[in-house]
């Protein structure tokens, strides 16, 4: 069953009251979510009992760190389906994308070569291609959304798709949190000889995805949208992509040897990974993934859709609102984007926050899709497995009743 009071009760924050005395209701989570204590409990654990750098000394610390290190790697690529030898620790998605652009892309693609892009995707997977565009030439093609359905043009996709070298896309939106084919955009790339990257920065936290099947050259995750830390992320990367790959970053720890006449490079997701390790990080972020292992993300998925419907349904009904986003479609995360024709976006969010509603406002990292969408911001709403009914109830009637005071 699914105890949405015992979820609770294991992250500490959702019980803060805010400095105007309001109870904190979190509905921020497609930029962060919030962690759990046993994540809080194993980086704190390590930095109290056996705090040391991992793959390097030869005492005990050294030892347990290394290990602890080496085992958050196996526990996430096994949650994601991956080899542990394809999990390449970054920084977060942005960095992700940024090291296939450097390590693969640089090296595998020349002028004249096209990569296909979505309206709908994050700048972090917009502006590293119109650098290397602007670096060797490549051409950029973007799939336009079908505004209508509010999802990507499939037939503009096949059309982009003709010699592609390259198709980025994302999983889910960050802004509408509409889950794209993901399967069927795999296959038609697949199909026509381009690599693929899908950004599940955001589709990772909210449905199980296994690096094997999805058949993905590239997969790019955040931890800390998946109850683990900031700081720490991560590229999954098939065999035969990590063997096109040159360094991104060198110096320490990606090399087999180094004499003043050069240096010899280490293979593989070993090559990528340079200089001290995240490993705070990497044991928060494997410590996520084991209590992560324990929900069942169906049962999360129905929780996560049953309130989006519920926000969505009352947030249309309210007089002056416009809602950019469609929970009831299948796989939708829960985030939801809307406006108030009359009450500046900025404006709207500060009156929520007086009421203890953490959300977001502005243009999400995604400007194209607010081109696209014909508007310079929005507010959102992103859900996650802790939020409740009591929540979205009472979101509802402080909302209505801003829009009836001040719209
Ligand atoms: C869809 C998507 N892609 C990429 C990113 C960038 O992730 P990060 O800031 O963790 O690198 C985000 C963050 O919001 C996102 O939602």
């Amino acid at each position: 069953m699914y105890n949405i009071r015992e979820l609770r009760a294991e992250f500490p924050i959702l019980s803060r009251v805010l400095p105007n005395g309001k109870p904190l209701v979190y509905f921020d989570n497609a930029a962060t979510s919030q962690k759990p204590n046993a994540v809080i409990d194993a980086m704190s654990r390590y930095y109290k009992t056996y705090n040391s750098n991992a793959h390097r000394g030869a005492h005990t610390l050294a030892d347990e760190a290394t290990t602890a290190l080496e085992a958050a790697r196996e526990s996430i690529a096994s949650f994601f389906g991956a080899s542990p030898s394809n999990l390449i620790y970054t920084s977060g998605t942005t960095e992700a994308i940024n090291l296939v652009a450097y390590a693969w892309a640089r090296r595998n693609l020349s002028e004249g070569d096209a990569i296909v892009l979505t309206e709908m995707e994050h700048h972090a997977d917009i502006v590293p291609w119109q650098e290397l565009s602007k670096e060797i030439g490549v051409e950029l093609r973007f799939v336009p959304l079908d505004l209508e359905d509010m999802c990507l043009d499939m037939g503009a996709y096949r059309h982009a798709l003709q010699g592609a070298a390259l198709v980025c896309v994302v999983h889910t939106s960050n802004v509408l949190g509409i889950r794209n084919p993901i399967e069927e955009i795999i296959t038609l790339a697949k199909e026509s000889g381009a690599r693929i990257l899908i950004d599940a920065a955001q589709g990772a936290a909210h449905e199980r995805i296994n690096f094997k099947e999805l058949g993905a050259d590239f997969v790019t995750l955040s931890a800390h949208k998946m109850a683990g830390p900031t700081g720490i992320g991560g590229l999954l990367a098939t065999n035969e992509a990590l063997s096109q790959c040159g360094p991104f970053l060198t110096g320490g720890q990606m090399i087999k040897s180094v004499s003043t006449d050069g240096s010899i490079f280490r293979d593989g997701a070993a090559l990528l990974e340079t200089g001290t390790p995240r490993i705070a990080e990497a044991i928060g972020w494997g410590a996520a993934i084991d209590w992560l292992s324990k929900i069942d993300f169906n049962q999360m998925h129905d929780h996560i859709k049953s309130l989006a419907i519920m926000a969505f349904e009352g947030m249309s009904q309210i007089d002056g609102i416009t809602v950019y986003s469609d929970p009831t479609r299948p796989g939708s995360s829960g985030t939801i984007s809307f406006l108030h024709e009359r009450i500046d976006s900025d404006d709207l969010a500060m009156l929520l926050d007086e009421g203890g509603f953490a959300l977001r406002t502005g243009q999400h990292c995604a400007q194209p899709l607010m081109d696209a969408l014909g508007v310079a911001s929005t507010n959102r709403i992103s859900l996650w497995l802790y939020n409740t009914e009591e929540e979205i109830k009472s979101f509802l009637s402080y909302l209505r009743m801003i829009c009836e005071r001040f719209g």
